[in-house]
């Protein structure tokens, strides 16, 4: 097997992307860092207007839409708590007055509050399952109404609307010390199977990407230093930790009409770590 070390990700050549998203409207929850910015920054690239829902972190959220509007494209932020009913219906709100419509949802926003078991507080499962699956379900909900209110646009996108579930590879891996976020994505996959079953007739397509290790906030102890990075790649046979470009560019393609005939599906990007690399050698 090849020496496990960190492989910086390729740079490719640095052509513009295809405008495979121009003047659609999209909101991307907790786009003021990690993986929903550098989606957020992946829309805008492909033509898309974009609004950046953050909870805390005011000047982040500005500069990710100042990034956003220097591709010619439209963008503002807007703060709500995307557990909360009322502010998520405000979020909405705001978009349709402002943007006129939503296209794409990517229901990215997501916190860890991790401890044993036994350690594991009822505030601290709450919070989880409030962000993490109430959350995108309330986002969800909104979007849904919105697409069918407006139908498909002729001459607009194929479908009468698109939405993304940022899961996780925890949606099939159990994870011991976390068994609040590993329950949060695993309702994750099947509440985003249940939905787009239900409003498949309708033109709308929904589906979940589903990470593995990517460098942000979320996870630093996990790749910031030697030892951990070590342990980080043996579980990781593509040999790199993620990127969150690699989210993002994914999340531009699956929310264009090149995604079109996909919906119910999750697509992992995690450099194989469910390919269970534990078994390349044993079992
Ligand atoms: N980083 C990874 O390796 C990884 C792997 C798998 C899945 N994910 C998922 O990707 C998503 C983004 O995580 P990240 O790694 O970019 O972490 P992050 O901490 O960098 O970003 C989380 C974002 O969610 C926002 N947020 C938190 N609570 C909120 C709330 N109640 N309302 C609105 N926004 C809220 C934060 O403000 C922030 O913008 C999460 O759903 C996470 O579970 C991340």
């Amino acid at each position: 097997m090849a020496p496990k070390e960190n492989i910086p990700p390729v740079v490719l050549p640095c052509t513009k992307p295809p405008l495979i998203l121009k003047g659609q409207k999209a909101i991307v929850t907790g786009a003021n860092s990690g993986i929903g910015k550098a989606v957020a920054l992946s829309l805008g690239e492909a033509g898309a207007d974009v609004v950046i829902n953050y909870y805390a972190g005011d000047e982040e959220a500005e500069a990710v839409v100042k990034a956003i509007r220097d591709f010619g494209v439209q963008s503002f932020a807007y703060k709500a708590d995307v557990s909360k009913e009322d502010q998520v219906i405000a979020l909405f709100k705001e978009t349709c007055s402002k943007f006129g419509t939503v296209d794409i949802l990517v229901s990215n926003a997501g916190i860890q509050r991790d401890s044993p078991l036994e350690k594991m507080s009822l505030d601290q499962w709450n919070q989880v399952i409030g962000t993490n699956l109430t959350g995108q379900f309330l986002c969800c909900r909104e979007a849904v109404k919105e697409f069918k209110r407006r139908g498909v646009v002729p001459g607009g996108s194929c479908a009468a609307g698109k939405i993304i579930c940022m899961s996780s590879v925890h949606q099939i891996i159990p994870w011991a010390g976390h068994v609040n976020y590993a329950a949060s994505k695993g309702g994750v996959n099947m509440m985003m199977l249940s939905i787009a079953q239900e409003v498949a007739p309708h033109r709308i397509r929904v589906n979940s990407i589903a990470p593995g290790a990517i460098k942000t906030h979320i996870n630093k102890d996990a790749w910031s230093t030697g030892p951990a990075l070590e342990s980080l790649l043996k579980l990781i046979p593509y040999n790199r930790v993620g990127e969150p470009s690699d989210i993002g560019k994914c999340a531009a393609w699956l929310a264009s009409d090149q995604a079109d005939y996909i919906t119910g599906t999750t697509i992992f990007v995690d450099g194989g770590m469910t390919l269970f690399p534990g078994f390349t050698t044993g079992g």
